[in-house]
C-alpha cells in the first residue's frame, strides 16, 4: 500500500504518523537528531541547512512545549518561521481551511506544522497542499503525535541503548492519548522487548492488545521490573461522561509515587510528555526526582524536530561541517 508520507523514492516527505514507517526511517530520525543535539551545546546554535525556506506553524489547539520547540528548531536551521494564531485568523471569519492553506502557499511557504483537535486533520492537509509543500503533524485529536513519540524514543535510546532488551510501561489515560498511539507504533517498529499499557479499564481500549501491548489494570503488576515508565496526563478536556472515580482515587490507584516506582528496575527512567498534573498521575517527588527525565525530553524535542524538518525538506547534513560557529 502507498504510504502518503513517502515520496516516490521512499523518502520522508511528510511526517504524519509513526505508523507504517520502517525501522530504517525511524532510526534515521534518531541518528540525525543525535548529530543536531551536538549543535544545541554550542554557543552559536544555528546551522544554515534550511536557509531560504519558509515554515508556517498552524496551531488550532493550544500548546507551549511543542509550538516553542518547533519554532526554535526552525530558527536553528535558519528557516524563516511564522506561527499563526488560529483564533484570530481568517478561519474564524468563515474562511475555509483549504482557502487559508492556499493563501499561505501563495506566500511561497515550504512546510506546515499542524496541530488540530480533529483526528486526521494533518493527513487531510497533506493531501491538499501543493506538491512542494511538506506537512508535519504536531498532534491531531487522539490519533497521532509522531514528533513527540520520536523525542521519547530518542530519550529512551540515549539512556538505555537498543530497544530489544527493554520493558516499557505506558501508564494512564491511553484512551485519549495520541502520544501513546504514536509511541506504541514506534516502539513496536524499533523492536522493543516488552510493551505494557497500564490503567483503568475505562481508559484502555481492548484494541491496544492487538497492537502488541500487554494490558495491566493493576499499577504494581504493570510496573514490576520495567526499564522505562511513561506517565500520561489525564486528558480531562477530552473526557465525556464519567470515565473515572475522583482524581484523588485515581492517584491512589494509578499515581506514580516513590513507593510504586520502587517496583520498576532500580535504574528505570520516568518520562512524561507534559503538561504534568502533579498529584493526579504523578507525585512531585517523582516528577522532580533523580529518575525523572521529563525536562530532558523537552530539550531532546528540539534536536528531534530539527531532524524531522530537515529530512522532510530533503536537506541532510554533514551537520558538523555546516555549523556556523562553535
Ligand atoms: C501532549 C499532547 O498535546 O498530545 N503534550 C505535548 O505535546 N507535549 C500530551 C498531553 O497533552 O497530555
Amino acid at each position: 500500500m502507498n504510504n502518503p508520507q513517502l515520496d516516490s523514492n521512499g523518502n520522508l516527505k511528510h511526517f504524519l504518523t509513526t505508523e507504517g514507517l520502517g525501522k530504517q526511517h525511524l532510526t534515521k530520525i534518531l541518528d540525525l537528531a543525535e548529530s543536531f543535539a551536538t549543535v544545541a551545546g554550542k554557543s552559536v546554535k544555528k546551522v544554515p541547512l534550511l536557509r531560504g525556506k519558509t515554515i508556517i506553524n498552524l496551531f488550532f489547539e493550544t500548546s507551549t512545549r511543542t509550538r516553542t520547540t518547533f519554532e526554535l528548531a526552525a530558527s536553528r536551521l535558519s528557516a524563516d518561521v511564522q506561527s499563526i494564531n488560529i483564533a484570530t485568523s481568517a478561519t474564524s471569519k468563515g474562511e475555509s481551511l483549504l482557502d487559508m492553506l492556499h493563501n499561505l502557499e501563495a506566500m511561497h511557504c515550504d512546510m506546515f506544522v499542524v496541530r488540530h483537535g480533529d483526528s486526521g486533520a494533518a493527513h487531510f492537509i497533506a493531501k491538499h497542499v501543493a506538491d512542494h509543500v511538506s506537512v508535519i503533524n504536531a498532534g491531531d485529536g487522539r490519533h497521532a503525535h509522531p514528533t513527540q513519540a520520536m523525542l521519547d524514543m530518542f530519550t529512551i535510546r540515549r539512556h538505555k541503548g537498543e530497544f530489544h532488551n527493554l520493558k516499557v510501561a505506558i501508564v494512564g489515560d491511553i484512551l485519549h492519548s495520541r502520544v501513546a498511539r504514536s509511541q506504541i507504533h514506534a516502539l513496536n517498529t524499533l523492536g522493543v522487548g516488552e510493551l505494557r499499557v497500564v490503567g483503568p479499564k475505562t481508559l484502555i481500549p481492548a484494541a491496544f492488545g492487538q497492537m502488541g501491548a500487554h494490558i495491566f489494570h493493576n499499577l504494581e503488576q504493570g510496573l514490576d521490573g520495567v526499564d522505562v515508565v511513561i506517565m500520561l496526563r489525564l486528558q480531562k478536556e477530552r473526557m465525556q461522561g464519567a470515565l473515572l472515580p475522583s482524581e484523588n482515587e485515581y492517584f491512589q490507584r494509578y499515581g506514580l509515587t516513590r513507593e510504586t516506582l520502587r517496583l520498576a528496575k532500580p535504574d528505570a527512567i520516568v518520562m512524561h510528555p507534559g503538561p504534568i498534573n502533579r498529584g493526579v498521575e504523578i507525585a512531585s517527588s517523582v516528577a522532580d526526582g533523580p529518575q525523572s527525565v521529563i525536562l530532558e525530553q523537552v530539550s531532546n524535542g528540539l534536536a528531534v524536530r530539527m531532524a524531522v524538518m530537515s529530512m522532510v525538506l530533503g536537506r541532510q547534513p554533514g551537520v558538523e561541517s555546516s555549523a556556523e560557529g562553535q
